[in-house]
């Protein structure tokens, strides 16, 4: 079944700070989704609490909420059939070492804190996170290429 979806995609702050923006834009645009949200931002200690609140019990979750609150962000929706898989296989698994070369975390990271970006990882998540990140709401529109992207 074709699912028409739209995922929450953040480049940290190392990806921020290593100038990888560019880059790691151009790995979702190329793969054919489509860029329906994107602004730069330092997230506040609130806001990174509540992305993050799922992993408040967590031994890393106060330096977690340091290294996301240290700097700016850049804060992305990407949409597309089935887009949470598919932008969590282009970003990697979470810890760089272990991530396969032609990932960004794969190319770029070398460390499980420093991973570089953030993906939503279900339905349910990219919902949550959409609305925190974007209460204003996306961008709705049509790509000229989408007919050469999907078949029909
Ligand atoms: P993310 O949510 O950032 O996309 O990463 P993920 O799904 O691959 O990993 P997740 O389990 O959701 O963990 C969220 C972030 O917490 C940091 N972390 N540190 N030191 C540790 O053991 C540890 N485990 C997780 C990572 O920065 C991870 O991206
Ligand atoms: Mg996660």
């Amino acid at each position: 079944m074709i699912t028409m979806q739209t995922t929450f995609v953040m480049v940290k702050p190392d990806g921020v700070q290593r100038g990888l923006v560019g880059k790691i834009i151009d790995r979702f645009e190329e793969k054919g989704l489509r860029l329906v949200g994107l602004k730069q931002l330092t997230p506040t200690h609130e806001l990174a609490a509540s992305h993050y609140a799922v992993h408040s019990e967590r031994p890393f979750y106060p330096g977690l909420l340091k290294f996301i609150t240290s700097g700016p962000v850049v804060a992305m929706a990407w949409s597309g059939v089935e887009a949470i898989k598919v932008a969590r296989n282009i970003i990697g698994p979470t810890n760089g070492r272990d991530a396969s070369p032609g990932t960004i975390r794969g190319d770029w990271a070398m460390d499980i804190g420093h991973n570089i970006i953030h993906g939503s990882d279900a339905e349910e998540t990219a919902e949550f996170e959409l609305g925190l990140w974007f209460p204003e709401g996306l961008v709705d529109w049509k790509r000229a290429a989408e007919d050469w992207v999907y078949e029909e």
